[in-house]
């Protein structure tokens, strides 16, 4: 795909993906490529990330979400876990300001119970203050698992059945949907996965149903916006039928 990729991104085009999601993998094979850090992988990764939204943004694409922390990666070495969760306070206090001035609204999605209290806090006042932003939705999945967010859901309209708030007949996709913590998102259209891996790694399972899917060989920290225009571009070339004849 050359530079005539790009000239088929149109905004505003009903093929422009609504909500494109990104698993970022790849940090810490940069790193060692590179003969540096996983932290300074890491960080790389995170100035990546700046990339990615202001593709999105120039695409049209209106809701961005990235696997920033999955509910697996509590498991690794403590020192990157402390190192990725002081990446995300950084961030957070930085790119708040950013956020209004690119009417960037942000979101996390994911087990905050599990995360420490001033990161809590951070997340709050970034939800708070972009609250009234609408030029993109920014979606952060921390401390995140797509099978831990079903359960919960599955829980949480038991405890509806089970008080005779609700009746078992009126479950369905909707309510499911509406219990999630994507509640009130659209589906994906297009899930993105760099550094070459082929898996959805516990992300998204119930609303990926139709998705398109992108494995990309590009490190995290080697993407950029242009990476994202040329995902957008070959999403558009994909012929989406959602079950039904042509
Ligand atoms: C995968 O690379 C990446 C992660 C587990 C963390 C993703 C985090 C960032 C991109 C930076 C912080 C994000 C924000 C929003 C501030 P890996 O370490 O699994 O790489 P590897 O598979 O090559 O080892």
């Amino acid at each position: 795909m050359g530079a005539e990729a790009f000239a088929t991104v149109e905004s505003g085009s009903s093929k422009v993906p609504d909500h494109v999601a990104i698993i970022m993998d790849g940090n810490g094979r940069w790193a060692a490529a590179n003969g540096v850090s996983r932290s300074k992988g890491h960080r790389k990764g995170a100035d990546a990330v700046r990339e990615a939204v202001e593709g999105a943004i120039s695409c049209g694409v209106r809701y961005l979400t990235l696997y920033a922390f999955s509910s697996e990666n509590w498991n690794r070495p403590p020192e990157e876990v402390t190192d990725l969760m002081g990446l995300l306070r950084m961030y957070l206090k930085k790119e708040v300001r950013t956020f209004a001035k690119e009417g960037v609204r942000l979101r996390v999605i994911g087990r905050r119970d599990t995360l420490a209290p001033d990161i809590r806090g951070l997340i709050e006042d970034a939800e708070s203050k972009t609250r009234h932003n609408s030029r993109i939705n920014l979606v952060i999945a921390l401390s995140y698992g797509s099978r831990e967010e079903i359960v919960m859901a599955a829980r949480s309209i038991a405890e509806a059945v089970a008080s005779g708030a609700e009746t078992a007949d009126q479950i369905d996709e909707s309510r499911i949907g509406r219990a999630l913590y994507t509640e009130g998102l659209p589906d994906p259209d297009l899930i993105i996965r760099t550094s070459g891996e082929q898996r959805l790694s516990n992300f998204l399972l119930w609303q990926a149903a139709y998705a398109e899917f992108l494995f990309s060989p590009v490190l995290w920290p080697d993407f950029t916006r242009e990476t994202f225009t040329r995902a957008v571009a070959e999403f558009q070339s994909r012929d989406r039928r959602f079950g039904a004849r042509p």
